[in-house]
């Protein structure tokens, strides 16, 4: 779409069940905010909307698990998260929640129209019931052991521990998470979407139509279509949530990935009376701005029900990017696996633009990629200080050295200076193609590329050579032929800083903003707008600007190593954990020789008769075919196992222990058992009938 009339920018609503961290901020937010500011300083006519997504299950368990509301839970994440975005200066034209009204009459409008319309299909089906909390069971509140794995308390949708999903039926001793009980199958009635019947629409549309998004985008909407749609359910038996506002819904919600896509709508009715014009009018550009695992849901299913609704604009575009690591880790937050923007603006105070540089230069945009402390130290360290922040500092400097701090006069220009102009001239269009196009982490390095500009001229022509000894401010008096080139290399210098307070502004709004103050230029000084980029006129003869201050300060070895210690605590909590179950399983013994084990002599052996040995608990008296001989074994397994049940069967018997006699028994040898950690006995068998006497190796 050529010259859009306004924008619309969503960013995807985060949910309100946990803190902001870095891979929110470097797949959604840094991205959504770099391109608004952009379009903002570009004169364009762009809202952007955001808010928290307050809806949905884990929210209700979180809320079980701590003993309190969802309301509680959603209102405490919503004001962190508001104030983490505030803090980074991520900026919303209006940050809401879909608890709100609005919202609430706005997804409920929606879902109305749709349903008496007769875009729904209903359907009975077969729900978990949990009859002692009386309430229907969703897939994250049923537990169970991992047919995958045999992972005690996998979800009914998926297992944490080796990643499955799963479906509630496929789960081993499902039980309910709210009240531990059996649960029981019933009957309930859901609206579906049917999907597939926009399977046409929504190939032409995005196959045929948007061949330019990004090719992980693309590429997973095409596997999705290629796949088949299927119907979806848009309700869910639940008391948390948009009541179904139409007959039969008593006691159901609007599913949570149902309604809250509409916030973007509900949130742009809170923004402005001229919504519809954002929503409405095909000459609005929207862009939606999302992380992977929200692909499916903006590019087939959002765009299905808007279809279905009409009215309204589709995306034009929905630039997702993938996931971002930490330390080689995926992030968690089960796990604490994160950097939380929270704890960041505490941990680095004035550091808002080193975390959103460095999200941006590292962002990932085309596969994941990863987050290190070291990474973060080096870019700021060598980027953000020794190329932006120096180049500054040196124009700053010497133009306080020669010229008391205005800006010296331009005089005639040589053909290093054009060449140095022209390489600045070229900055502006690369980055407007790379921002327009989603490409932030080339955008950022166009942007860089002006204070790198500005270094290599500065070390080329060598200002501090050319004034010569003595170093005596002059401006008003007469300068000498080489101090007249200072004054032109430092105006130069000068106008080439301008830029850089303009270029930079989309992605270290901070900086920029002490740029320009530095400069003691206006915030929103004209010249500087971004028509300026590019220009060398920006900064006018005589102008006086401040005294120079440090735009970044290095970041030291112990603030990293502050940082690495707090994950490797999270690491070793986490390990703690994880061994809480596997504990008891006993450490390995020490080496033995394979002679050692060549010395024991294992049989398969048959069980021919077995009794308790009067006046114990515990002893079995078994008489097996070793195929070396019949013999008696006395075996401390009698409350494992009934007599009844060992006759006829094969197991492993040590023939070559040493006899022991026990309550007057000879015992002959020992049978092979595996113990699990809680003490339970398995016979070791072999998996088919074996001659008695085969041996063990
Ligand atoms: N809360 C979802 C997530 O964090 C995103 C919701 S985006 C919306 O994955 F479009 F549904 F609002
Ligand atoms: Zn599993």
């Amino acid at each position: 779409m050529n010259n859009p009339k306004r924008y619309l920018v969503t960013s995807a609503l985060p949910y309100a069940n946990g803190p902001l961290h870095i891979g929110h901020l470097a797949g959604v937010y840094v991205p959504s905010d770099i391109y608004t500011r952009y379009l903002r300083m570009r004169g364009r006519d762009v809202v952007s909307v955001c808010g928290s997504d307050e809806h949905g299950v884990p929210i209700t368990i979180k809320a079980r698990k701590e003993g309190t509301t969802p309301q509680a839970i959603v209102d405490r994440y919503h004001k962190l998260i508001r104030g983490s975005f505030e803090g980074l200066g991520i900026h919303f034209d209006i940050y809401s929640r879909t608890t709100s009204q609005t919202h609430a009459e706005t997804a409920s409008e929606f879902f109305k129209k749709l349903y008496e319309e007769g875009k729904f299909i209903e359907q009975t089906t077969e729900q978990y019931y949990d009859e002692e909390a009386g309430t229907f069971l969703a897939d994250r509140y049923i537990v169970g052991t991992c047919p995958k794995c045999g992972a005690e308390g996998a979800y009914g949708d998926q297992c944490e521990k080796c990643g499955s999903t799963l479906s509630p039926d496929e789960l081993l001793n499902p039980h309910s998470a709210v009240s531990g009980s059996v649960p029981v199958k019933r009957e309930t009635k859901h609206w579906y979407l049917p999907l597939d019947q926009y399977e046409g629409f929504l190939r032409e549309w995005i196959l045929e139509g948007h061949k330019e998004w990004k090719s992980n985008v693309y590429g997973q909407c095409k596997s999705w279509l290629d796949g088949g749609l299927q119907p979806r359910a848009v309700s869910r038996d639940l008391d948390w949530g948009i009541p179904v506002p139409v007959k039969g819904g008593e006691g159901k919600v609007l599913y949570v990935w149902f309604d809250a896509p509409i916030g973007y709508i509900s949130f742009t009715k809170e923004l402005t009376e001229k919504w519809g014009e954002y929503w409405q009018d095909s000459e609005t550009k929207l862009v939606e701005f999302i992380g992977k695992d929200n692909i499916v849901f903006h590019c087939i299913v959002f765009p299905a029900m808007l279809k279905a609704h009409g009215g309204f604009i589709l995306p034009e575009n929905v630039p997702a990017n993938e996931f971002l690591n930490l330390e080689g880790e995926k992030i968690s937050t089960s796990r604490n696996w994160a950097v939380w923007a929270h704890e960041y603006l505490e941990d680095f105070p004035g550091k808002q633009d080193v975390l959103r540089y460095v999200l941006c230069a590292n962002a990932p945009e085309t596969k994941d990629n990863d987050f290190t402390w070291k990474d973060f130290q080096a870019r700021n360290n060598s980027e953000l200080v020794a190329i932006l922040g120096n180049f500054v500092n040196r124009a700053l400097v010497l133009t306080h050295k020669y010229f008391d701090g205005r800006v010296p006069a331009r005089g005639e220009l040589n053909d290093y200076d054009r060449a140095t102009i022209a390489e600045l001239e070229a900055i502006r269009p690369s980055l407007e193609r790379n921002i327009e196009t989603y490409h932030f982490r080339e955008a950022l390095k166009d942007a860089m590329n002006i204070a790198r500009i500005g270094n290599k001229y500065l070390a080329d022509t060598e200002p501090w050579k050319l004034w010569g000894s003595g170093g005596e401010k002059l401006l008003h008096v007469e300068q000498s032929g080489s101090q007249a080139r200072v004054a032109t290399i430092l105006n130069l210098a000068l106008q080439i800083t301008a830029n850089l307070a303009i270029a930079i502004e989309p992605f270290m709004p901070f900086t920029a903003e002490k740029l320009k103050k530095l400069l003691h230029v206006e915030q929103s000084a004209p010249q500087l707008s971004w028509e300026g980029l590019g220009q060398i006129n920006l900064l006018p003869e005589g102008h006086q600007i401040d005294t120079p201050e440090l735009l970044f300060e290095k970041i030291e070895d112990d603030a990293i190593q502050r940082q690495l210690d707090k994950l490797a605590q999270s690491k070793s909590q986490n390990m703690e954990q994880e061994t809480t179950v596997e504990q008891q399983i006993e450490p390995m013994k020490g080496l033995i020789t394979y002679d050692d084990f060549t010395k024991m002599d294992i049989r398969v052996s048959t069980i021919l008769s077995a009794e308790r040995v009067p006046k114990t608990q515990k002893l079995l008296k078994l008489s097996v075919d070793t195929g070396i001989d019949k013999r008696e074994i006395v075996s401390g397994i009698a409350e494992h196992f009934t007599p009844e049940e060992l006759v006829g069967k094969q197991v492993l018997v040590l023939t070559n222990l040493e006899p022991r006699e026990l309550r007057g028994i000879l015992s002959r040898g020992m049978i092979l058992m595996g113990q699990d950690p809680d003490g339970k006995l398995h016979l070791l068998q072999p998996d088919s009938a074996t001659v008695p006497g085969a041996s063990v190796s």
